[in-house]
């Protein structure tokens, strides 16, 4: 019986694994330069971390269950609430900020399609113990930069989700409505946002108002809001706002203002930030990165800690990272025990271990003739061969047959070392 692959999951082959660690690779180099340090939490929690700033209703979109012991238990669907879990647990006395990074597998129960996987990994960053416009251009020059090493251009669209919230607690709107509000703007769905509002009893001053906020994008965006009174020129939240952009000048970092912006995610208080792909090659999914400023360790029983941080969906960037910048495959070695006995074997092993410590060096795990270890060597496109006989052991030497050329000649290990790394 064939058995297919579980919903919404994917196998990855040698050559996309390839891909996938050097990507990693090239992410992990730049958040370390910046003094960033990986952390790694638990594949599952207890399921209220995640219920505990959206409610139950988040539930439906998660793969949570009972275990043995009756636990409610999730599989984590992001990786902000478990790292702000384990620093409240295990890192609250660590010096501030706590410049953390991660990558790992995450899991929604979302109906799948191009680009949106229910099994699908993040690679993010949290700066913990600032919400300050310097934490906040840090964070998005980092995620910036990430993408520079991977050579992917995107679009960055920047927001604050203070503003809009700023506007709703004026007019009294409670924080179970406001949530309401920003994951209706978050779907784009307008007339949701008037028809939610007009049923709450919202004043037609304020819907207009915050129509317009949502609207409003580009540079000129603050001066806009200011000048319409829509945002009070004594706002924290515009000033904030000012700050961030003028450092994200200092960084070089291009960005759309977007006003718009406001997260799937309950949690954030402040800025948020998204990166779209350019070049349409991820469809409708094209958002590659998100994030922002949130405060969630009082939550989960630490001090108030506003923090900052972005993840992206490492595989959607997978998609578009563009094959030309990897590395050429490196050169593989066969090391050939020619007749099998146990001291022709014995005396191969020690050879492919002494060539490991240079090149990716394979060995006859099938008993088989000398030929068919050559037709291997040549299917997996080996370079060279190193064969080992018995008359080779009585001179202390090795065969290195050259598999391009056919040429081929005795010499001790090391000279073999030497020749091939030479070619
Ligand atoms: P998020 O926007 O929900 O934010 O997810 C981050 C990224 O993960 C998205 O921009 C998207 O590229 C990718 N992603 C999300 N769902 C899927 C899916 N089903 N399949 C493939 N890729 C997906 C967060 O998760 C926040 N924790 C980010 C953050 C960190 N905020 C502050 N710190």
């Amino acid at each position: 019986m064939r058995i297919e692959r579980a919903r919404g999951t994917r196998d990855f082959l040698p050559e996309e694994m390839k891909k996938r660690r050097i990507m990693e690779e090239r992410m992990r180099e730049i958040a370390e330069r910046w003094g960033y340090e990986e952390i790694r939490t638990p594949t599952f929690e207890l399921a209220e971390l995640f219920t505990l700033k959206s409610g139950e209703a988040i539930l439906e979109e998660m793969y949570e269950f009972k275990d043995k012991g009756g636990r409610h238990l999730a599989l984590r669907p992001e990786l902000t609430a478990p790292v702000i879990r384990m620093y409240v647990n295990e890192l609250k006395m660590a010096p501030k900020p706590t410049k953390v990074y991660y990558f790992g597998n995450c899991f929604r129960y979302e109906e799948p399609q191009r680009a949106r996987y229910r099994e699908f990994w993040q690679f993010g960053a949290e700066i913990i113990g600032s919400d300050r416009p310097e934490a906040q251009a840090e964070i998005i020059a980092l995620a910036f930069y990430c993408l520079k090493s991977l050579g992917i251009k995107a679009e960055l669209h920047v927001g604050h989700v203070g503003l809009i919230r700023e506007r709703l607690r004026a007019a009294n709107v409670g924080n179970d409505e406001t949530n309401r509000v920003m994951r209706l703007i978050d779907k784009g769905e307008r007339e949701s946002v008037i028809e939610f509002l007009n049923g709450i009893g919202a004043k037609k001053e304020l819907i207009d108002a915050l129509i317009c906020l949502v609207d409003l994008k580009g540079r000129d965006a603050l001066k806009e809001a200011r000048e319409r009174n829509i945002v009070g020129s004594d706002s924290d939240a515009l000033k904030e706002l000012e700050m961030l952009l003028e450092i994200l000048d200092y960084y070089g970092v291009q960005f759309t203002l977007n006003l718009g912006i406001a997260r799937g995610l309950d949690y954030y208080t402040g800025m948020v930030f998204e990166i779209y792909e350019v070049g349409g090659r991820l469809g409708a999914q094209n958002q590659i990165c998100g994030g922002g400023s949130y405060q969630l360790a009082a939550l989960f029983g630490g001090d108030d800690t506003p923090s900052t941080g972005f993840a992206f969906g490492f595989d959607r960037l997978a998609e578009i990272f563009l094959p030309e910048t990897m590395h050429p495959e490196s050169m593989k070695v066969v090391v050939i025990p020619i007749r099998g006995d146990r001291d022709v074997m014995k005396e191969s092993v020690k050879i492919a271990s002494k060539l490991r410590e240079f090149f990716p060096t394979y060995i006859d795990v099938m008993s088989r003739s000398l030929s068919a270890q050559l037709s291997y060597a040549a299917a997996i496109h080996a370079s060279f061969a190193v064969l080992v006989g018995k008359n080779e052991i009585k001179e202390g030497k090795v065969t290195l047959r050259n598999l391009n050329t056919g040429e081929q000649e005795k010499m001790s290990v090391e000279e073999c070392v030497e020749r091939i790394k030479a070619f």
